[in-house]
Protein backbone atom coordinates (compact mmCIF):
# COMPACT_ATOMS: atom_id res chain seq x y z
CA UNK A 1 0.00 0.00 0.00
CA UNK A 2 2.40 2.19 1.18
CA UNK A 3 4.50 1.63 -2.32
CA UNK A 4 1.58 2.34 -4.52
CA UNK A 5 0.92 5.64 -2.49
CA UNK A 6 4.44 6.60 -3.23
CA UNK A 7 3.89 7.88 -6.53
CA UNK A 8 0.86 10.41 -6.03
CA UNK A 9 2.42 11.86 -3.08
CA UNK A 10 5.21 12.68 -5.60
CA UNK A 11 2.59 13.97 -8.54
CA UNK A 12 0.73 15.94 -5.35
CA UNK A 13 4.16 17.66 -4.75
CA UNK A 14 4.82 18.12 -8.43
CA UNK A 15 1.15 20.19 -8.97
CA UNK A 16 2.20 22.57 -5.67
CA UNK A 17 5.39 22.87 -6.75
CA UNK A 18 4.06 23.66 -10.20
CA UNK A 19 1.37 26.60 -8.65
CA UNK A 20 3.97 28.16 -6.21
CA UNK A 21 6.12 28.82 -9.09
CA UNK A 22 3.43 30.41 -10.65
CA UNK A 23 2.52 27.91 -13.68
CA UNK A 24 -0.79 27.65 -12.31
CA UNK A 25 -3.44 30.10 -12.28
CA UNK A 26 -0.86 33.39 -12.03
CA UNK A 27 -3.23 36.07 -12.30
CA UNK A 28 -5.07 34.54 -9.31
CA UNK A 29 -1.81 34.28 -7.55
CA UNK A 30 -1.30 37.82 -7.40
CA UNK A 31 -4.13 39.29 -5.80
CA UNK A 32 -6.38 39.64 -2.91
CA UNK A 33 -9.91 41.19 -2.06
CA UNK A 34 -10.67 41.92 1.41
CA UNK A 35 -13.55 42.93 2.64
CA UNK A 36 -12.96 45.07 5.84
CA UNK A 37 -15.73 46.69 8.67
CA UNK A 38 -12.39 49.17 9.64
CA UNK A 39 -11.90 52.65 7.97
CA UNK A 40 -8.82 54.19 9.46
CA UNK A 41 -6.76 56.18 7.12
CA UNK A 42 -3.43 54.42 8.27
CA UNK A 43 -4.85 50.98 7.15
CA UNK A 44 -3.57 52.21 3.73
CA UNK A 45 -0.36 52.28 5.29
CA UNK A 46 -0.74 48.53 6.17
CA UNK A 47 -2.30 47.86 2.75
CA UNK A 48 0.50 49.13 0.88
CA UNK A 49 3.32 47.04 3.10
CA UNK A 50 1.28 43.85 2.40
CA UNK A 51 1.63 44.61 -1.23
CA UNK A 52 5.27 46.30 -1.31
CA UNK A 53 6.36 43.03 1.02
CA UNK A 54 4.59 40.16 -1.72
CA UNK A 55 3.85 41.85 -4.74
CA UNK A 56 0.07 40.91 -4.33
CA UNK A 57 -2.22 43.53 -5.61
CA UNK A 58 -5.14 44.75 -2.47
CA UNK A 59 -8.47 45.12 -3.20
CA UNK A 60 -10.64 46.38 -0.57
CA UNK A 61 -13.95 46.97 -0.06
CA UNK A 62 -15.19 48.73 2.99
CA UNK A 63 -18.84 48.94 5.02
CA UNK A 64 -20.10 48.11 8.63
CA UNK A 65 -19.77 44.41 9.74
CA UNK A 66 -23.34 43.89 9.80
CA UNK A 67 -23.62 44.95 6.25
CA UNK A 68 -20.19 42.66 5.16
CA UNK A 69 -21.57 40.24 6.35
CA UNK A 70 -25.07 40.38 4.68
CA UNK A 71 -23.21 40.80 1.33
CA UNK A 72 -21.27 37.63 1.64
CA UNK A 73 -24.51 36.14 3.07
CA UNK A 74 -25.97 37.08 -0.60
CA UNK A 75 -22.86 36.12 -2.65
CA UNK A 76 -22.33 32.83 -1.48
CA UNK A 77 -20.14 30.97 -3.36
CA UNK A 78 -19.22 33.71 -6.11
CA UNK A 79 -18.07 35.82 -3.14
CA UNK A 80 -14.99 37.58 -4.52
CA UNK A 81 -13.78 37.95 -1.48
CA UNK A 82 -10.83 36.85 0.37
CA UNK A 83 -10.47 37.68 3.68
CA UNK A 84 -12.75 39.53 6.41
CA UNK A 85 -11.95 42.05 8.70
CA UNK A 86 -14.26 42.99 11.45
CA UNK A 87 -14.00 44.12 15.17
CA UNK A 88 -15.28 42.52 18.38
CA UNK A 89 -15.51 38.70 19.12
CA UNK A 90 -19.08 39.06 18.72
CA UNK A 91 -18.63 39.68 15.14
CA UNK A 92 -15.98 36.96 14.15
CA UNK A 93 -18.95 34.66 15.75
CA UNK A 94 -21.37 35.77 13.58
CA UNK A 95 -19.86 34.90 10.06
CA UNK A 96 -17.99 31.88 11.94
CA UNK A 97 -22.04 30.52 12.66
CA UNK A 98 -22.93 31.64 8.83
CA UNK A 99 -20.30 29.11 8.11
CA UNK A 100 -18.50 31.92 6.02
CA UNK A 101 -15.02 31.05 7.45
CA UNK A 102 -12.65 28.22 6.01
CA UNK A 103 -10.11 26.34 8.63
CA UNK A 104 -6.81 27.67 8.44
CA UNK A 105 -3.82 25.89 9.98
CA UNK A 106 -0.66 28.11 10.45
CA UNK A 107 2.47 27.76 12.32
CA UNK A 108 3.23 31.46 12.02
CA UNK A 109 0.07 32.50 13.08
CA UNK A 110 -0.34 29.86 15.91
CA UNK A 111 3.08 30.23 17.64
CA UNK A 112 2.64 34.33 17.47
CA UNK A 113 -0.94 35.13 18.65
CA UNK A 114 -2.26 33.18 21.67
CA UNK A 115 -4.50 30.35 21.67
CA UNK A 116 -7.16 32.67 23.60
CA UNK A 117 -7.55 34.94 20.67
CA UNK A 118 -7.84 32.89 17.77
CA UNK A 119 -10.43 30.19 16.99
CA UNK A 120 -9.95 26.57 18.16
CA UNK A 121 -9.95 25.80 15.00
CA UNK A 122 -8.59 28.39 12.83
CA UNK A 123 -11.59 29.81 11.47
CA UNK A 124 -10.51 32.96 12.65
CA UNK A 125 -7.72 35.19 14.23
CA UNK A 126 -7.37 38.05 16.57
CA UNK A 127 -4.90 40.84 15.69
CA UNK A 128 -5.29 43.87 18.21
CA UNK A 129 -7.28 43.58 21.83
CA UNK A 130 -9.05 46.80 23.43
CA UNK A 131 -10.21 46.75 26.81
CA UNK A 132 -13.70 47.65 28.52
CA UNK A 133 -13.47 49.98 31.00
CA UNK A 134 -15.27 51.77 33.57
CA UNK A 135 -15.24 55.73 33.02
CA UNK A 136 -16.41 58.14 35.65
CA UNK A 137 -16.47 62.34 35.91
CA UNK A 138 -13.41 63.01 38.07
CA UNK A 139 -15.69 65.82 39.71
CA UNK A 140 -18.34 64.27 40.93
CA UNK A 141 -16.73 60.64 41.74
CA UNK A 142 -13.60 60.29 43.79
CA UNK A 143 -10.61 58.06 42.41
CA UNK A 144 -10.88 56.17 45.90
CA UNK A 145 -14.57 56.09 45.79
CA UNK A 146 -14.71 54.80 41.97
CA UNK A 147 -15.62 51.23 40.70
CA UNK A 148 -12.74 48.74 40.92
CA UNK A 149 -15.17 45.76 39.22
CA UNK A 150 -17.81 45.52 37.25
CA UNK A 151 -19.54 43.82 39.86
CA UNK A 152 -19.67 47.38 41.48
CA UNK A 153 -21.67 49.78 38.80
CA UNK A 154 -24.76 47.02 40.34
CA UNK A 155 -24.06 49.03 44.09
CA UNK A 156 -27.70 50.79 44.80
CA UNK A 157 -25.08 53.81 46.01
CA UNK A 158 -24.93 54.61 41.87
CA UNK A 159 -28.67 55.09 42.05
CA UNK A 160 -29.41 57.59 39.22
CA UNK A 161 -25.89 57.56 38.07
CA UNK A 162 -25.15 54.69 35.43
CA UNK A 163 -25.28 55.56 31.22
CA UNK A 164 -25.40 52.56 28.74
CA UNK A 165 -25.43 51.89 25.41
CA UNK A 166 -27.85 49.64 24.64
CA UNK A 167 -27.69 46.09 25.53
CA UNK A 168 -27.76 45.02 21.59
CA UNK A 169 -24.61 46.49 21.07
CA UNK A 170 -21.91 43.56 20.80
CA UNK A 171 -19.79 45.24 23.04
CA UNK A 172 -21.78 45.28 25.78
CA UNK A 173 -23.49 41.69 25.15
CA UNK A 174 -19.63 41.04 25.14
CA UNK A 175 -18.96 41.88 28.29
CA UNK A 176 -22.49 39.97 29.43
CA UNK A 177 -21.17 36.79 27.47
CA UNK A 178 -18.07 36.86 29.88
CA UNK A 179 -20.23 37.21 32.75
CA UNK A 180 -22.39 34.53 32.37
CA UNK A 181 -18.95 32.20 31.66
CA UNK A 182 -17.26 33.82 35.08
CA UNK A 183 -20.32 34.04 37.42
CA UNK A 184 -23.23 32.06 35.70
CA UNK A 185 -26.19 33.13 34.30
CA UNK A 186 -28.22 33.49 37.39
CA UNK A 187 -25.61 36.15 38.94
CA UNK A 188 -24.98 37.91 35.37
CA UNK A 189 -28.68 38.45 35.07
CA UNK A 190 -29.00 40.05 38.34
CA UNK A 191 -26.06 42.16 37.54
CA UNK A 192 -27.64 43.46 34.52
CA UNK A 193 -30.82 43.89 36.80
CA UNK A 194 -28.58 45.93 38.94
CA UNK A 195 -27.30 48.26 36.50
CA UNK A 196 -30.70 49.09 35.21
CA UNK A 197 -31.68 50.02 38.46
CA UNK A 198 -29.20 52.81 38.10
CA UNK A 199 -29.75 53.95 34.98
CA UNK A 200 -29.91 57.34 34.74
CA UNK A 201 -31.29 57.59 31.80
CA UNK A 202 -32.66 55.25 28.62
CA UNK A 203 -29.96 53.49 27.26
CA UNK A 204 -28.85 55.66 23.98
CA UNK A 205 -25.85 56.46 21.92
CA UNK A 206 -22.50 54.66 20.99
CA UNK A 207 -19.83 54.72 23.67
CA UNK A 208 -18.41 58.10 22.93
CA UNK A 209 -22.17 59.13 24.23
CA UNK A 210 -21.84 57.83 26.85
CA UNK A 211 -18.40 59.27 27.79
CA UNK A 212 -19.83 62.76 27.10
CA UNK A 213 -22.61 62.30 29.04
CA UNK A 214 -20.69 61.27 31.59
CA UNK A 215 -18.41 64.77 31.08
CA UNK A 216 -21.48 66.75 31.09
CA UNK A 217 -22.26 65.57 34.50
CA UNK A 218 -25.26 63.93 33.00
CA UNK A 219 -24.31 60.98 34.90
CA UNK A 220 -21.09 59.96 36.89
CA UNK A 221 -20.03 56.13 35.17
CA UNK A 222 -19.97 54.58 32.83
CA UNK A 223 -18.34 51.86 30.27
CA UNK A 224 -16.48 52.06 27.29
CA UNK A 225 -13.64 50.32 25.18
CA UNK A 226 -10.62 52.11 25.47
CA UNK A 227 -10.21 52.97 22.41
CA UNK A 228 -13.08 55.66 22.42
CA UNK A 229 -11.25 57.41 25.40
CA UNK A 230 -7.76 57.46 23.61
CA UNK A 231 -9.50 59.43 20.26
CA UNK A 232 -10.61 62.09 22.91
CA UNK A 233 -7.37 62.44 24.01
CA UNK A 234 -5.43 62.39 20.93
CA UNK A 235 -8.66 64.78 19.19
CA UNK A 236 -7.37 68.08 17.22
CA UNK A 237 -10.15 69.65 18.85
CA UNK A 238 -10.48 70.91 22.06
CA UNK A 239 -13.94 70.28 23.03
CA UNK A 240 -12.85 66.45 22.87
CA UNK A 241 -9.65 66.55 24.72
CA UNK A 242 -11.98 68.93 27.27
CA UNK A 243 -14.04 65.94 27.52
CA UNK A 244 -11.51 63.90 28.14
CA UNK A 245 -9.87 66.00 30.59
CA UNK A 246 -12.80 65.36 32.75
CA UNK A 247 -13.29 61.96 33.21
CA UNK A 248 -11.18 59.25 34.81
CA UNK A 249 -11.24 55.52 34.00
CA UNK A 250 -10.53 52.31 35.98
CA UNK A 251 -8.96 48.72 34.95
CA UNK A 252 -11.95 46.35 36.72
CA UNK A 253 -11.09 43.57 38.55
CA UNK A 254 -7.64 43.66 38.98
CA UNK A 255 -6.41 42.00 41.77
CA UNK A 256 -6.78 44.57 44.94
CA UNK A 257 -8.52 44.51 46.82
CA UNK A 258 -9.94 41.60 45.77
CA UNK A 259 -6.78 38.31 45.51
CA UNK A 260 -7.24 36.41 42.04
CA UNK A 261 -9.91 38.40 40.69
CA UNK A 262 -10.01 37.93 36.57
CA UNK A 263 -9.15 40.91 35.78
CA UNK A 264 -10.44 43.09 32.66
CA UNK A 265 -13.06 42.03 29.88
CA UNK A 266 -11.30 42.26 26.47
CA UNK A 267 -11.94 41.61 22.74
CA UNK A 268 -10.62 41.41 19.85
CA UNK A 269 -10.34 42.80 16.30
CA UNK A 270 -9.74 40.04 13.67
CA UNK A 271 -10.06 38.45 10.44
CA UNK A 272 -10.49 34.56 8.57
CA UNK A 273 -10.44 33.61 4.93
CA UNK A 274 -13.68 33.20 3.48
CA UNK A 275 -15.03 29.68 2.83
CA UNK A 276 -15.03 30.76 -1.29
CA UNK A 277 -11.73 32.39 -1.13
CA UNK A 278 -11.05 32.39 -4.54
CA UNK A 279 -7.18 33.40 -3.57
CA UNK A 280 -6.65 31.13 0.07
CA UNK A 281 -3.10 30.52 -0.20
CA UNK A 282 -3.08 34.97 -0.44
CA UNK A 283 -5.62 35.20 2.23
CA UNK A 284 -3.12 33.45 4.71
CA UNK A 285 -0.27 35.41 3.98
CA UNK A 286 -1.98 38.08 4.39
CA UNK A 287 -2.86 37.14 8.05
CA UNK A 288 0.68 36.32 8.14
CA UNK A 289 1.47 39.46 7.76
CA UNK A 290 -0.67 41.05 9.92
CA UNK A 291 1.57 39.62 12.24
CA UNK A 292 5.37 41.34 11.33
CA UNK A 293 5.86 44.09 14.03
CA UNK A 294 5.58 46.95 11.24
CA UNK A 295 2.04 45.40 10.28
CA UNK A 296 1.24 44.70 14.11
CA UNK A 297 1.91 48.70 15.09
CA UNK A 298 -0.46 49.83 12.20
CA UNK A 299 -2.81 47.73 12.52
CA UNK A 300 -3.16 48.44 16.47
CA UNK A 301 -2.24 52.14 15.81
CA UNK A 302 -5.11 52.65 13.25
CA UNK A 303 -7.54 52.45 16.18
CA UNK A 304 -5.42 52.66 19.50
CA UNK A 305 -5.90 49.41 20.21
CA UNK A 306 -2.87 46.76 21.75
CA UNK A 307 -0.83 44.29 19.52
CA UNK A 308 -1.69 40.63 19.91
CA UNK A 309 1.93 39.86 19.18
CA UNK A 310 4.30 40.09 22.21
CA UNK A 311 6.78 42.35 22.03
CA UNK A 312 5.13 45.37 19.75
CA UNK A 313 4.82 48.59 21.19
CA UNK A 314 1.59 50.10 23.04
CA UNK A 315 0.62 53.40 20.85
CA UNK A 316 2.04 56.02 23.79
CA UNK A 317 -1.41 57.56 24.21
CA UNK A 318 -3.16 54.07 25.18
CA UNK A 319 0.27 52.76 27.32
CA UNK A 320 -0.53 56.19 29.38
CA UNK A 321 -3.91 54.58 30.57
CA UNK A 322 -1.84 52.26 32.19
CA UNK A 323 -1.32 48.63 32.31
CA UNK A 324 -3.92 45.89 33.58
CA UNK A 325 -4.05 42.23 34.18
CA UNK A 326 -6.90 41.12 31.13
CA UNK A 327 -9.96 38.48 31.55
CA UNK A 328 -7.83 35.48 29.88
CA UNK A 329 -10.71 33.81 29.16
CA UNK A 330 -10.75 32.17 25.04
CA UNK A 331 -12.54 34.78 23.24
CA UNK A 332 -14.64 32.73 21.43
CA UNK A 333 -16.68 32.04 24.42
CA UNK A 334 -17.99 35.50 23.65
CA UNK A 335 -19.75 34.14 20.46
CA UNK A 336 -21.25 31.45 21.86
CA UNK A 337 -22.22 33.03 24.95
CA UNK A 338 -24.18 36.04 23.11
CA UNK A 339 -28.00 34.65 22.54
CA UNK A 340 -27.53 33.79 26.20
CA UNK A 341 -26.57 37.36 26.96
CA UNK A 342 -29.18 39.19 25.12
CA UNK A 343 -31.62 36.97 26.49
CA UNK A 344 -30.24 37.65 30.00
CA UNK A 345 -30.44 41.33 29.38
CA UNK A 346 -33.77 41.02 28.22
CA UNK A 347 -35.11 39.61 31.35
CA UNK A 348 -32.99 42.13 33.51
CA UNK A 349 -35.17 44.76 31.57
CA UNK A 350 -31.82 45.85 29.87
CA UNK A 351 -33.12 47.61 26.41
FE1 LIG B 1 -16.19 50.58 18.35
Amino acid sequence: MKNLMRPFAFLVLAVAGLAAAGFVQPAAASELNIYSARHYSSDDALYDGFTRATGIKLNRVEASGDQLLARLRQEGRNSPADVLVVVDAGNLWLAERDRLFRSVRSATLEKAIPARFRHPDGLWFGFATRARVVVYNKDTVAAADAPRRYEDLANPRWKGKLCMRSSSSVYNLSLMASLIHRLGEEKAEAWARGLVANFARDPKGGDTDQIRAVATGECALTLANTYYVVRLMKSDKDADRAVAAKIGIVFPNQDAPNQNDRGTHINVSGAGVLAHAPNPENAVRFLEYLLRPEAQALFAAANNEYPVAIGVAVDPALKRLGDFKADDLAVHVLGENRARAQKAYDRAGFK
